[in-house]
């Protein structure tokens, strides 16, 4: 093998065969020690209430019970928030949402913990609780004040306007549905220092958070996360809250302490992808071309923040997905409602603007009577004036005319769009659709200061090489791409690189493993890492051997000295020990050219855009609602792969993950505010059979990353999530296809056969 064979090449999963055969170990599989007790947590059965007390007598009593707290209790600061301090740990004072955890059981084991806690009585006022989207923008409930951005003139462009058309659709929520649930594992050691294991996106922000709790300092507490079973963002801020309840109950018993969640209580406790409404006016030419849009984002924040901000930022900043937006007003309401507090979910928002302009953009095609992918393409960024975004942004490394005519050929669009026709023209309940959309992501986070990572690197005197950086592993591939980065630096095969657990003593002060800049982030600090290793190598290499450093080569296991020698690389690194040459390095990397006013909402917050582009064709039994998604067609834009295998499974994990959002995943809250979708039994996620009955996904070949990133790659984690918009544009082609020419569908998301039926009926009238 030689090194540079490593980049680009579909290597399997690091921990593949650990996946497939159970020994993959997550946190529920680690031994604990005999001393280890078990915690639960008490939930507020009201929405919204004063809590006026709390009965634990009978919690106390329960066998096995050990301990329990109320924020009362609390050693340290009872938040766990993280942006604002609005998220309390524990309840205190009031309860703001069915489920709000309000104490914590201690107990010898998770069986009796459970039990435990059910029998927890509060007493609450019961207040009126605002649920729902529309009844917070009736009584302007906001977590934060509404924020609008405008371009040009849209006023004045929309009076201007020879068309003009108002619109709507909501967008439903997503649970997260990851495999392995929540669960924190806290360990107290000595001198009051803690070490906890917790499935998590986001280490640092668990150890600050844990030490607020406590009341103690950072380097008082280890976060460790060798691997999740899953986070899709609900484990980005949420595990937090789980691994304070833990090391606080740590602290008091002095013994370890797990708590992990059944997935009733984790559907129930955790925020979700936030719900939105968009509603718009939009002013077009008789051609389709957009003259003026005014849109209204309205989304389901819960009773805190969270990451409510960025989120609702990413989703303005996607309004335009692949458009050319030259006069527009958008504006955003973050309402605050009585329910759990929303958070991060594939995408951040992104998917939501998505969704709402290619609503848009398919009214404005079946009001004119054009295929809604000439409109697309009539209105994608361009050049010149045409490729400036509402946020002020350039888009320099436009791929999508290039995706769409290749899709749009290989798919055979145009031939099945009349084919779809024909058969629907000859079948009154069976009716087809097909839609062809794009995805241009933004690859950064917005807040410059989370675009920064760091790495170490240690190689040990056998010549093998322990990595760690500060990037998480869910499942989605990362560590296997860092150690193909880092093998390759030292021209080693694969095996001798090994990843230890992501932990928060050997790296400080990481961002979220998310925005799908894991490995751009943590790609390039390892490199730099490495690098600084191997020049120390090369530098020792050549006043040892003679030769000029420029001379020599990392390859295939061996150092090549340039002058027809060559030795192993564990020969030379044994030799750089023994003269005392350091074999450690850590690497740092901040990602350039980014910046952005959070204000007015102007800057380059994205280093570079992800496309993609997919052909979906349907069929719906417009009698029971059912669908079947028949084919799916994508090319996905990741620059040079560096793994394909890796980046095809993100896009068809993606894909189908988008498919479930829109078509299947419905939560359902009562009039009193409690979620009854908290469990698979209720909440349909997807499975083979929503599988598309034919796929073909393609990477874009032969266009590397025009900016500098890590082997000239593109982020792969969140865009293809998108690629599913597809799907839903498809189904409502099809309902379309049941009104006369000329009917624009009004099709909420997700497209359940509920929802399919009363848009059918619609269209029928
Ligand atoms: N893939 C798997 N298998 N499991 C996950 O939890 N999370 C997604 C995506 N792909 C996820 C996944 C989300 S929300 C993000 S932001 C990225 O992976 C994070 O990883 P990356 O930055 O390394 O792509
Ligand atoms: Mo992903 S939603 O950025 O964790």
């Amino acid at each position: 093998m030689t090194s540079s064979s490593l980049i680009g090449d579909s290597i399997p999963h690091e921990s593949a065969r650990l996946h497939v055969t159970g020994r993959a170990r997550y946190l529920d599989d680690l031994e604990l020690p005999a001393t280890a007790l078990h915690a639960a947590l008490a939930t507020s059965p009201v929405a919204h209430g004063r809590l006026r007390g709390v009965a634990l007598d009978a919690l106390r009593s329960a066998p096995g019970v050990v301990d329990v707290i109320t924020a009362a209790d609390l050693p340290g600061v009872n938040s766990c928030g993280p942006v604002l301090d609005d998220d309390p740990i524990l309840a205190e004072g009031r309860v703001v949402y069915a489920g709000q955890p309000v104490a914590a059981v201690l107990a010898t084991s998770h069986e009796r913990a459970r039990r435990a806690a059910r029998l927890a009585r509060f007493d609450i006022e019961v207040h009126p609780a605002v649920l729902d989207i529309r009844s917070a923008l009736a009584q302007s409930s906001f977590v934060l004040p509404t924020q609008t951005l405008v371009r040009g003139e849209p006023d004045a462009a929309l009076a201007r306007s020879p068309l003009r058309r108002t619109g709507s659709v909501a967008i439903g929520g997503q649970d997260h549905f990851y495999l392995e649930g929540q669960i924190a594992i806290a360990i107290p050691q000595e001198d009051g220092s803690m070490l906890v294991h917790s499935s998590t996106q986001h280490p640092s922000e668990v150890q600050h958070l844990v030490a607020h709790a406590l009341g103690r300092a950072s380097h008082d507490v280890t976060v460790q996360c060798r691997r999740m079973g899953g986070g899709f963002g609900g484990k980005e801020s949420q595990p937090a809250l789980f691994a304070c309840v833990a090391a606080i109950l740590a602290a008091r018993s002095g013994r370890p302490v797990k708590l992990r969640l059944d997935r009733d209580d984790d559907m129930l406790i955790t925020g979700k992808r936030h719900d939105f409404i968009a509603e718009w006016e939009v002013g077009f030419e008789p051609d389709g071309r957009i003259r003026a849009l005014k849109i209204m984002l309205a989304s389901r924040c819960g009773h805190s923040a969270d990451l409510s901000g960025p989120v609702n930022d990413r989703a303005i900043c996607h309004v335009d997905n692949a458009y050319f937006l030259e006069h527009v007003e958008i504006v955003s309401h973050r309402c605050r409602t009585h329910t759990v507090s929303n958070t991060a979910f594939r995408g951040f928002g992104g998917p939501q603007g998505m969704m709402a302009i290619e609503a848009v953009i398919d009214d404005i095609a079946r009001a004119i009577g054009r295929d809604p992918l000439d409109v697309r393409r009539l209105n994608f960024y361009g050049f010149g004036e045409r490729h400036i975004t509402p946020y002020l942004m350039e888009v320099e490394d436009n791929v999508l005319p290039l995706l769409a005519d290749r899709l749009e050929a290989s798919s055979d669009y145009r031939a099945r769009r009349e084919a779809i026709a024909r058969f629907n023209a000859g079948s009154p309940v069976i009716r087809r659709g097909i839609a062809m959309t794009p995805v241009k992501f933004g690859i950064s986070f917005n807040a410059q200061m989370f675009n920064q990572a760091g790495a170490l690197v240690h190689v040990y005197t056998d010549g093998s090489v322990m990595l760690n950086h500060g990037g998480t592993e869910m499942g989605q591939g990362l560590h296997t791409k860092v150690m193909q980065v880092v093998a390759n630096v030292f021209g080693l095969p694969l095996t001798a690189v090994r990843v230890s657990a992501t932990d928060t003593s050997k790296v400080p002060n990481t961002s979220a493993t998310a925005a799908s800049s894991g490995s751009d982030l943590n790609g390039k600090a390892a490199e730099a890492a490495a690098i600084t290793i191997r020049d120390r190598l090369v530098q020792f290499a050549s006043e040892r051997h003679q030769v000029p450093a420029s001379a020599v080569r990392f390859t295939n296991g061996e150092v090549d000295l340039g002058d027809g020698r060559r030795l192993p690389f564990a020969q030379l690194v044994r030799a750089a020990y023994v003269a005392r040459i350091s074999l450690s390095s850590s690497g740092f990397y901040r990602t350039p050219k980014i910046h952005w006013n959070a204000t007015k909402l102007t800057g380059r917050p994205f280093f570079y855009f992800a496309y993609g582009m997919a052909a979906a064709e349907v069929a719906v039994d417009t009698l029971t609602g059912e669908t079947r998604v028949l084919r799916v067609d994508v090319l996905h834009d990741v620059g040079s792969s560096l793994n394909p295998a890796i980046d095809i499974g993100q896009i068809e994990g993606g894909l189908l993950q988008g498919i479930g959002w829109l078509t299947a995943e419905e939560l359902w809250w009562n009039q009193a505010g409690e979620l009854k979708t908290h469990a698979p039994s209720t909440y349909k996620i997807p499975s083979a059979r929503d599988w598309p009955l034919d796929t073909r996904i393609r990477l874009l070949e032969g266009v590397p990353n025009r900016e500098d990133t890590i082997h000239r790659s593109k982020a792969v984690g969140e865009p293809p999530l998108m690629l599913a918009i597809a799907v839903y544009q498809a189904l409502r082609d099809a309902v379309a296809s049941c009104g006369a020419p000329g009917n624009c569908p009004v099709l909420d998301a997700p497209a359940t056969p509920e929802a399919l039926l009363r848009a059918i009926a619609a269209a029928q009238q």
